[in-house]
């Protein structure tokens, strides 16, 4: 399949580039500097001249805390940015991927969140990846909508790096204790993503690795995997005081997806573990 990857470059479109590619698909991979996805002629001669079969459009503005303050940057990017890539891929015939976020719920569940269930951002950030949700359902184009969390891996600078540093650099970190999500590597992410791509599959899921942690027991499960000498300390998203708001609760149910793929996600714990043992 010929695939076309915009924001290449990042953490989660580094990662499809990897395993498309892996899987023999034809990939042209695009990171910013080769298509800016805010301008609507470069993305329509780029589409074009490609001819791909399906446009995995990994390219966001992923700033949570900046965006309270650049709500337009974010809006251009995540919006405008997708409207651009549905209306050239509607006009070629190609599938696109949106990758979307935990962000687009309330947090305020009990239980995990089903693809169907209502939406209710709780920050700037959450709101551009809705909008870009919303522009790319009535575009048109065939359209595949995962949405995911937490994620970390190589090539970019996530949770984990954070924790890490950290332990290189003092011997302490206070961790917020009361959001709960689910953390989730970009190799079970990127191959899951590219599994219903192949299946033909078209409408929204949830993706991302099994079961839950706080980001206290995330970080807790990094020093222990890499053996860290830090010592870390619950805070509350309150003392914590990010400009952002972010969901308390934002656990998402893959069973729709795991339908799809024909297996369960991996367990977070055990998709740290290989991660760790790859990169340490
Ligand atoms: N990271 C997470 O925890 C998380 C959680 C849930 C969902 N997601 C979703 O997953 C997707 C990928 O996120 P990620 O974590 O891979 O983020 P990322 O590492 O920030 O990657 C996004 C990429 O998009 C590029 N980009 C920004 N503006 C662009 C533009 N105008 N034109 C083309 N490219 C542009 C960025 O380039 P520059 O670096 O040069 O700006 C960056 O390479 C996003 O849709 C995000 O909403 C991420």
């Amino acid at each position: 399949m010929r695939i076309l990857v915009t924001g290449a470059a990042g953490l989660l479109g580094s990662a499809v580039v990897r395993t498309a590619g892996e899987r023999g698909h034809d990939v042209r991979a695009f990171p910013r500097s080769a298509l800016d996805v805010t301008d609507p002629g470069q993305v329509d001669r780029r589409l074009r001249a490609e001819k791909p079969e399906v446009v995995i459009h990994c390219a966001a503005y992923t700033a949570v805390d900046r965006a309270e303050e650049e709500s337009d940057q974010a809006m251009s990017v995540n919006r405008d940015g997708t409207r651009n890539v549905a209306m050239a891929a509607a006009e070629i015939g190609a599938t696109v991927v949106y990758p979307s976020t935990d962000f687009v719920f309330n947090g305020r569940a009990g239980t995990p969140y089903r693809p169907d269930d209502e939406t209710s951002p709780v920050s700037a950030y959450g709101v551009s990846k809705l909008a870009g949700e919303q522009v790319l359902a009535v575009s048109g184009c065939s359209w595949i909508m995962v949405r995911t969390s937490w994620l970390y891996g190589p090539g970019g600078w996530d949770f984990v790096d954070v924790v890490l540093e950290q332990a290189e650099r003092s011997g302490g970190m206070s961790v917020v204790d009361d959001q709960v999500g689910c953390p989730t590597w970009t190799g079970s992410l990127a191959p899951g993503i590219v599994d219903l791509v192949e299946a033909g599959a078209t409408g929204t899921y949830h993706l991302c690795d099994a079961g839950q942690a706080s980001w206290l027991a995330l970080a807790q499960a990094v020093v222990e995997e890499a053996g860290l000498d830090l010592e870390l300390t619950a805070t509350s998203t309150l003392a914590w005081g990010a400009p952002a708001q972010r969901p308390p609760y934002s656990v998402l149910d893959c069973e729709k997806a795991e339908g799809i793929l024909g297996r369960d996600m991996t367990p977070w714990r055990e998709s740290l573990h290989t991660y760790l043992s790859e990169t340490l």
